[in-house]
């Protein structure tokens, strides 16, 4: 049977004088949250029940939880958008939705339907549709997530686990909004490795990639790449988003999602939109030299970071140690034609102002 997450009657919602002040300003990334949440219990041997949506409020977490100790953790990242007319909408939430029944499986946690999937997010877009901003490049951010809410410190797979849907209005990702961002490549630390969590959207794999991010940092990049853990020779995806590169020759190209490197929804929808602007979809395996060499020759003129949160970020150069020290390889042209038709039409997609002949956006309010 489908989970209905109906409103709770009487949840206390926030003054709309307050809601205009915060989307007044930019909203910046997972800083804000919304009025509401959704929740579902699920229990071995009865499977899901208790859905709702509430108040959003802290949790009441037991120190013997097993989340806090194994990770048994996945989550989800999609927008709701308001278009001109007031109305909102997603954008391809069955996609996540699949995704998130992938990354259960694999985490051993329970499968929630798709179908479950888009009515929580539905009814937290709805009874939180106050809080989708209406300002160029904003929209609510919306994050469902699952996970091991059993006090039992065996390793084994948890026998009561939470789904929860929480929201909030975001706007650009990066501090820099939609400015290129240096990429650090690192060879120090790996990501993902063959039958390890690469493909699942799991804390844990966001939890890795901390040190590394940090390494970037330090050489002064937004983000760090990851190249593949058994030769450090392959690119795999950076820290939170997919990596595409545009060549001379008319490719656009990105990584093969072979189990060590995330199935993008916006990487998916990108891939489809390159034929529009005469580019050639590809994917495959890039070498680093590949990509170092490429960027000196010119062969290799843009490359852009992507995901939910990123949308379609220009990259300006990879940074890498070498010779003893760090070196660059600068993109000839950052925000090139490419990358700025691809992320045009993207967003005027989902903000309706372009035809979305893909049949990628729902309308939920
Ligand atoms: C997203 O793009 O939605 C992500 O999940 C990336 C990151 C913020 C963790």
């Amino acid at each position: 049977m489908s989970l209905s997450f109906d409103l709770v009657p009487g949840t206390p919602v926030t003054a709309p004088e307050e809601i205009a002040r915060v989307l007044s300003q930019d909203p910046g990334f997972g800083i804000h949250f919304s009025d509401h949440m959704a929740l579902a219990t699920w229990t071995d041997g009865i499977g899901w029940h208790d859905d709702q949506v509430t108040a959003y409020a802290p949790f009441q977490v037991d120190p013997g939880d097993a989340v806090l100790h194994y990770a048994q953790e996945i989550f989800e990242g999609l927008k709701a958008y308001r278009h001109a007319d007031g109305s909102i909408w997603l954008f391809r939430p069955e996609k996540n939705a699949q995704r998130f029944i992938r990354s259960a499986e694999r985490m051993d946690l329970p499968r929630l339907e798709a179908e479950d999937f888009i009515t929580a997010v539905t009814a937290v877009t709805r009874a939180d549709a106050a809080w989708v901003p209406g300002a160029e490049e904003q929209s609510l951010y919306i994050r469902p997530f699952m996970f091991a809410a059993e006090s039992f410190l065996g390793v084994r797979s948890a026998k009561t686990v939470t789904f929860a849907t929480i929201a909030g209005p975001a706007g650009a990702y990066f501090k820099t909004g939609l400015s290129p961002v240096d990429i650090w490549v690192t060879t120090t630390w790996s990501r993902a490795g063959d039958g390890g969590t690469g493909a699942a959207k799991c804390g844990g794999n966001y939890a890795s990639s901390l040190i590394a991010g940090k390494e970037a940092y330090a050489h002064g990049c937004g983000q760090v790449l990851f190249t593949d853990a058994a030769t450090h020779s392959w690119l795999e995806e950076l820290g939170g988003m997919n990596v595409f590169i545009v060549t001379q020759a008319g490719e656009l190209v990105t990584p093969p999602t072979s189990g060590t490197i995330l199935d993008g929804v916006t990487r998916d929808s990108i891939l489809q939109l390159a034929p529009r602007f005469g580019l050639k979809p590809v994917e495959r395996p890039i070498a680093l030299a590949e990509l170092l060499e490429g960027i000196a020759s010119g062969a290799i003129p843009e490359a852009f970071a992507c995901g939910t949160a990123a949308v379609i970020t220009p990259i300006s150069a990879f940074r890498y140690a070498a010779d003893g020290g760090d070196q660059d390889a600068t993109l000839a042209n950052p925000f090139g034609q490419a990358t700025a038709a691809l992320r045009r039409q993207l967003v005027d997609i989902q903000w309706g102002r372009a035809a979305d002949e893909f049949g990628w956006t729902t309308r939920v309010a």
